[in-house]
């Protein structure tokens, strides 16, 4: 005989799948049910990306050499390399190069951690990108590891997922333990966001040479196709924008990307796997992420078809 427990049990898990199929049949902008542990090991997959791409970009070595046993036997990412910084870009993408390896480590110590997904930093995912973003080839390929700027560039594209990941992961942690730990987390990439974007309005009217669009023209660009990607309306802003755009209507600077309000935008896991994937759909791997995110969240998303 069943007890009241096994019944709620199984209420419980069929609402879990009920949910998975809806939010694999249309595109949806709503809540996912999920563990806290599951959530946090979400926001690993995109830690992991963070750290490769920062500690290769400042340094041209990655996690594997500061810290092997956190990949948990994750494959090494692909095409990853040395960019070319001038020497303050060079000191602060070192910085939030180790801030990830934290990150890691809490992530690690308060959840035991998901194995590293297989992640593609090579040239050419940039290059997809940046193209989809266009709407036609650059031409050459764009490369973010050539210079400062295509680096800055292409690193816009990286914390900012984090941030609204974890805006939108807060509400629905349980655990006094995961909010702490996620606030910490979200105030660091929020910085690192701000950073980015404040380096980046800097050289707003600069043009990306050689394709003669400004740098603010790319960062407009980018956030268009992520939201374009995440299909749940405008939560990517560039960093010149239409006042309607700007804090409280009065400003076409926009050096943080945030609400009408000016609190930040939220994202669920969907949605950030839409855009990190690149194809606009959480049941389709490719981008960053050639075999798929890893971890309870991800994986529901990834049945076979
Ligand atoms: C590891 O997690 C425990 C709680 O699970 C916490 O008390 C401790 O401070 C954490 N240690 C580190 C180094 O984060
Ligand atoms: C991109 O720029 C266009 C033209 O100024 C503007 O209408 C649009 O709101 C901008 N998009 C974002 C996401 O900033
Ligand atoms: C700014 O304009 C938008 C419409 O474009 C409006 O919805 C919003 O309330 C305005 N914000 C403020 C603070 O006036």
């Amino acid at each position: 005989m069943a007890s009241p427990l096994l019944f709620s049990a199984f209420l419980f898990i069929l609402t879990l799948e009920l949910e998975a199929s809806q939010v694999m049949a249309a595109p949806n902008c709503g809540p996912i049910l999920a563990t806290d542990v599951d959530r946090v090991e979400f926001a690993q997959n995109l830690e992991f990306l963070e750290a490769e791409y920062f500690l290769y970009g400042a340094l041209g070595r990655g996690l594997d050499s500061f810290a092997p046993s956190f990949a948990k036997g994750g494959p090494p990412p692909i095409g990853a390399k040395k960019a070319n910084l001038d020497p303050l870009v060079a000191k602060i993408i070192e910085e939030f190069g180790y801030q990830e390896i934290g990150h890691l480590r809490a992530i690690i110590n308060a959840t035991g951690g998901i194995p590293r997904p297989l992640l593609d930093l090579s040239t050419q995912t940039f290059a997809n990108i940046f193209n989809q973003a266009f709407g036609f080839k650059l031409s050459p390929p764009f490369d973010p590891y050539l210079n400062t700027i295509n680096y800055l560039l292409a690193s816009n594209l990286i914390p900012y997922v984090g941030l609204v990941g974890y805006v939108g992961t807060i509400p629905d942690l349980t655990s006094s333990d995961f909010r702490r730990l996620v606030a910490g987390l979200l105030g660091v990439e929020a910085g690192q966001d701000a950073v980015l974007r404040a380096l980046l309005y800097e050289r707003a009217n600069e043009i990306v040479l050689p394709y003669g669009k400004t740098v603010a023209e790319f960062v407009n660009r980018t956030a268009e196709l992520k939201n374009r990607l995440a299909m749940c309306g405008i939560k990517d802003e560039g960093i010149i924008v239409p006042l309607s755009l700007g804090a409280e209507n009065r400003t076409n600077s926009n050096i943080l990307s945030a609400n009408t309000d000016s609190l930040s935008y939220a994202r669920t896991p969907p949605e950030i796997l839409r855009i990190v994937y690149g194809t606009g759909s959480e049941n389709k791997p490719g981008g960053f992420y050639p075999n798929g995110a890893v971890g309870n969240i991800a994986r529901r998303y990834l049945s076979p078809a």
